[in-house]
């Protein structure tokens, strides 16, 4: 399986100080930047788009910025992100038109194409993409807010998923988001997640390195 990867998320970061709280979870041993995109639309919450993304690429953000799109439509918003620095751009299949084609297009732009499944999104939806994709995100909440708690049946999702990747034989990261916490990390690694998205347990916490050494540790003695 890949090397593990942390992306907090920061939809849960102190927002007028963004580019800090960026530096500081990247110098905390941060993998990846889970970058939350809501539209009051497709998900009840409105966040931040491509131009804040750009303002982060720009301030010197050293690891990838992985996209998570809970925006619909998808396609229009698509090529924005990619010109914003976008390293991963993820988006839900009922928010797609053709999804095969927003994977195209995520491609095509030079960004690494995800799919996300919603706590009762069924994984049919792997049977003809899984083969284009770089990523896959199992939600452990429904979109749209930080802070809320872990929904166990994500797990037995977790393993169903995997065993398609493997069976695939191709490299694509298996991502979980939402209520992942120090206590249930080393469970969530087990079911077979390598990339695990945490806002509210990395940014509500007061000291960040510690934070993630801990998940990386209890990740690492699954
Ligand atoms: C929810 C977002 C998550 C959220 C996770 O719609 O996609 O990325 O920030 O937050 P926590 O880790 O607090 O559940
Ligand atoms: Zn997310």
């Amino acid at each position: 399986m890949a090397t593990p990867w942390i992306a907090p998320s920061i939809l849960s970061a102190d927002f007028a100080r963004l580019g800090d709280e960026v530096d500081a979870v990247i110098a905390a041993g941060a993998d990846l930047v889970h970058f939350d995109v809501m539209d009051n639309h497709y998900v009840p919450n409105l966040t931040v788009g491509p131009l804040v993304c750009e303002a982060l690429h720009k301030h010197g953000v050293k690891v990838p910025i992985d996209v998570h799109l809970m925006v619909r439509p998808v396609d229009r918003i698509v090529p924005d992100f990619a010109a914003a620095g976008a390293g991963y751009i993820t988006f839900h299949p009922e928010a797609s038109e053709h999804i095969d084609r927003t994977i195209e297009l995520i491609r095509e732009h030079g960004c690494r194409p995800g799919l996300a499944f919603n706590p009762a999104t069924p994984l049919d939806y792997l049977d003809y993409t899984l083969e284009k994709l770089d990523l896959v995100l199992v939600m452990s909440v429904n979109p749209g807010f930080g802070g809320q708690k872990f929904i166990p049946s994500a797990l037995c999702k977790l393993e169903q998923v995997r065993k398609r990747i493997e069976a695939s034989g191709r490299e694509v990261r298996l991502e979980i988001d939402g209520g992942v916490k120090v206590e249930n990390i080393q469970s969530i690694a087990r079911a077979g997640a390598d990339t695990f998205v945490a806002g509210s347990a990395i940014f509500g916490s007061p000291d960040y390195a510690a934070t993630l050494r801990a998940m990386r540790e209890q990740i690492t003695r699954k």
